[in-house]
């Protein structure tokens, strides 16, 4: 059975991309948050899958190495990787300090260049690979107070780009998922029922399809794009969106 790793995989889309995946690979859930990392891979488990709970922090070399190893001595070979784990701070953009910009520009563009790089050289020995990242619309047209992390997403759909031209003479295909506003504990934060009842609803007025969307409709768009249907896909940006952006 093929493994694939996906970071942020304890929360949201990312969880409910290793749900989907675990019917046919085995998951390798990575996270900063161990303890849901671990409840995430025993519901996984449970349910007849394959998983395996892995700490990482995707802004840190350091810790990068040390789960690459861990992965290495107890699953083995990676072959798909999912860099999902992200971070959403917003707050007007003169009030952007330089660790709030660090930590989102880390989190997202280093975490995803320190994980292709940390499982590019299996897959180029194996002239096999599928890689996502995490994009988002915002990657394409900016965010009101949230401008680091549009210039982050922005950053990765361009580093997507470069990893996919680079190794595609080695039959690795590296694609984006660009989601639109997903039902997720990033977006509800610290909302009570009430208010995220109303939030939804609001957000979902500006949405073409009328309202936010679900992570299994980003899972879906990925599992597609790990898949054999998608061999020859290469350096594009998917959006799962209801309709908010086109281009
Ligand atoms: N929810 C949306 O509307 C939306 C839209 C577009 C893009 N996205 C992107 O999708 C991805 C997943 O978001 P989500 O909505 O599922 O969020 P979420 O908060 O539900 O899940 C994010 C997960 O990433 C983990 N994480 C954060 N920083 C980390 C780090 N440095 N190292 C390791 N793990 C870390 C968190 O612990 C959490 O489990 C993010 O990259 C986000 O930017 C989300």
């Amino acid at each position: 059975m093929k493994t694939i790793l996906i970071t942020g995989a304890a929360s949201g889309i990312g969880l409910a991309t290793a749900r989907r995946m675990a019917a046919h690979m085995q998951v390798v859930i990575a996270d900063r948050n161990y303890e849901a990392a671990v409840l995430a891979a025993d519901e996984i488990k449970t349910n007849g899958g394959q998983a395996f709970p892995v700490a990482v922090d995707v802004s840190v070399a350091s810790s990068v190495a040390r789960m690459t190893q861990e992965v290495a001595g107890s699953v083995g070979e990676v072959h798909a990787l999912f860099c999902n784990a992200g971070i959403s701070p917003k707050k007007p953009f003169e009030d952007w300090s330089e660790a709030d910009w660090d930590s989102v520009i880390h989190t997202h563009i280093k975490g995803v260049f320190l994980c292709t790089q940390a499982f590019l050289p299996q897959m180029c020995n194996r002239k096999e690979g599928a890689i996502v990242t995490s994009g988002s619309d915002y990657s394409i047209v900016g965010h009101v107070h949230g401008s680091g992390y549009a210039a982050a997403k922005a950053g990765i759909y361009s580093l997507t780009k470069s990893i996919a031209l680079e190794f595609a003479p080695y039959n690795i295909r590296c694609n984006s998922v660009g989601p639109g506003p997903i039902e997720t504990p990033l977006i509800r934060k610290a909302m009570n029922d009430e208010q995220w009842a109303r939030h939804k609803s609001q957000r979902g007025e500006r949405v073409p399809m009328g309202r936010m969307g679900k992570p299994e409709e980003v899972a879906s768009v990925v599992d597609f794009l790990v898949s054999d249907r998608a061999a020859y896909i290469t350096g594009q940006i998917i959006h799962p969106n209801g309709g908010c952006v086109m281009w």
